[in-house]
């Protein structure tokens, strides 16, 4: 099947499970409901779920057991966007072409929004139909990338540069945890899915690493290059709130030949494994090359 057909496949397998996870805006508390469902469904790129079935395709693994996993990577996702759109961080009102969700809503609800998620996402792993071992697997993975030392890690260190120089060993590290983490954690699910050996599992988290960089390098330069319109968010955010970007520390020039190292680097990662890794190939040109 064409790259594109599968990924238009996966993100609707994602949609459904998606859909099925979240509870209904009928059931009370029928507000916290409501606004969970408008911060996950009906946009964003589903570029995390979409690596954790590429991943699997690589073990050869069954769609089927991938739903559970894509869907939480997703939950995590949504929930780590709500809060960052608060006022207390990054303030903004737009995301995916609409209102966020303490403008759509409040401000109490959107903090509870992205609790619940977050919360609901370690449940669909702890219910999936995979073996015990596998879950638990998950469930670590998942928790590690999305706390401390992962993505809520990196957002304390995105808060406290603010305003403020970093080095670019600094930078690296805010970038790979506040973003990286959670894109490791995807390839690593899938791969785990499938029961990858150590060594499959170790160069598909090499590869998943330089992804995550690249993926929040080019969120950094499509806030420089991009338009509101396109990027469904508000552009030109992070001057404006002096942020630590790669365009800030390197420039445009620097920040786009750091993507292009990158770029390099993720092709190297896959040469081993061939057409099974198509799909993770073409997920990482898009990283590299999305714009939006
Ligand atoms: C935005 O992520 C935040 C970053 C980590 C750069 P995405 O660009 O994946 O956002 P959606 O899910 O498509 O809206
Ligand atoms: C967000 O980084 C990373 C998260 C963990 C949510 P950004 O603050 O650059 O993401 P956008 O540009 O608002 O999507
Ligand atoms: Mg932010
Ligand atoms: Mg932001
Ligand atoms: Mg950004």
């Amino acid at each position: 099947m064409a790259t594109e057909a599968r990924f238009a496949a996966w993100a609707a397998r994602t949609e459904a499970t998606l859909d099925q996870a979240l509870p209904s805006p009928d059931q009370a508390p029928g507000r916290l409901h409501a606004a969970m469902r408008h911060a996950v469904l009906g946009g964003g790129k589903r570029m995390r779920p979409l690596l954790v079935y590429a991943a699997g395709a690589v073990s050869g693994v069954q769609e089927a057991m991938l739903d559970a996993p894509a869907a939480a990577v997703e939950l995590i996702h949504a929930y780590s966007l709500v809060h960052d759109d608060l006022p207390a961080m990054d303030d903004d009102d737009l995301r995916r072409g609409r209102p966020t969700v303490h403008v759509a809503f409040d401000e109490a609800t959107a903090i509870l929004a992205g609790d619940a998620l977050q919360t609901r996402a370690f449940e669909v792993l702890a219910q999936a139909p995979a073996d015990a071992d596998i879950r638990l697997a998950w469930v670590q993975a998942l928790a590690g990338a999305s706390g401390v030392a992962g993505m809520c890690g990196g957002q304390a260190l995105d808060i406290d540069a603010t305003g403020r120089q970093q080095s670019l060993e600094e930078l690296a590290r805010m970038h790979a945890w506040k973003t990286g983490a959670l894109i490791r954690a995807a390839v690593r699910l899938g791969a785990l899915a499938g029961r990858a050996a150590p060594d499959v599992v170790e160069r598909l988290d090499g590869f998943a690493s330089s992804l995550g960089l690249a993926f929040q390098i080019r969120d950094d330069i499509l806030d420089v290059e991009g338009s509101s319109e396109q990027l469904g968010k508000t552009a030109g955010k992070d001057a404006a709130q002096s942020k630590s970007t790669y365009p800030a520390l390197l420039g445009m020039d620097g920040a786009k030949a750091r993507l292009n190292e990158l770029d390099a680097s993720m092709r190297e990662a896959l040469s081993p494994f061939g057409e099974a890794a198509d799909a993770l190939r073409a997920l990482g040109e898009l990283a590299v090359r999305r714009d939006h």
